[in-house]
């Protein structure tokens, strides 16, 4: 998307793909992005984000559990992101494969506070919830109290 300025290493994309990443990571309690995906692991360098998001996915899925519903907030204070808002749900959505109405983006500013409301940074924060299939592993130790 045209933009006077991008993150360093990253592009506002990435951050959120990267967000989502590790929710479906924390919600299958795999631990987080960087165990997973060392960036000083050569296999990783320069990977596409949405690599990371299908193989978090799959890990997920190793486990049974299913990707059901993806909520999502990017916090950027420009530019505007809302006209892009289908066409990232949809790739999240296809990378995800599920129906783009399982997949929600949200945006917003962070109200000219701290550095990402200064224009010099932004964060992204997702939630996802999982379906427990009724088969394949699931650990004991990580079962919630009866
Ligand atoms: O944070 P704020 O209240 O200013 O956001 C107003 C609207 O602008 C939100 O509904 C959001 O969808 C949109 N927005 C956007 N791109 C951003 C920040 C906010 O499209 N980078
Ligand atoms: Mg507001």
């Amino acid at each position: 998307m045209p933009s006077d300025f991008g993150l360093e290493g990253h592009s506002d994309a990435d951050v959120l793909a990267h967000a989502i990443t590790d929710a479906i990571l924390g919600a299958a309690a795999l631990g987080d992005i960087g165990m997973h995906f060392p960036d000083t692991d050569e296999r990783w360098k320069g990977c596409d984000s949405l690599v990371f998001l299908r193989h978090a996915k799959s890990l997920a899925e190793a486990e049974g559990y299913r990707v059901i519903h993806v909520d999502s907030t990017v916090i950027l204070e420009r530019p505007k992101l809302k006209d892009y808002r289908q066409p990232i749900r949809e790739k999240l959505a296809e990378a995800l494969e599920l129906e783009v109405g399982r997949v929600s983006v949200k945006f917003k500013t962070a109200e000219k506070v701290g550095p990402v409301g200064e224009g010099r940074s932004a964060e992204a924060q997702a939630i996802v919830t999982l379906q427990r299939l009724g088969t394949g592993p699931f650990h004991e130790s990580q079962s919630p109290p009866a």
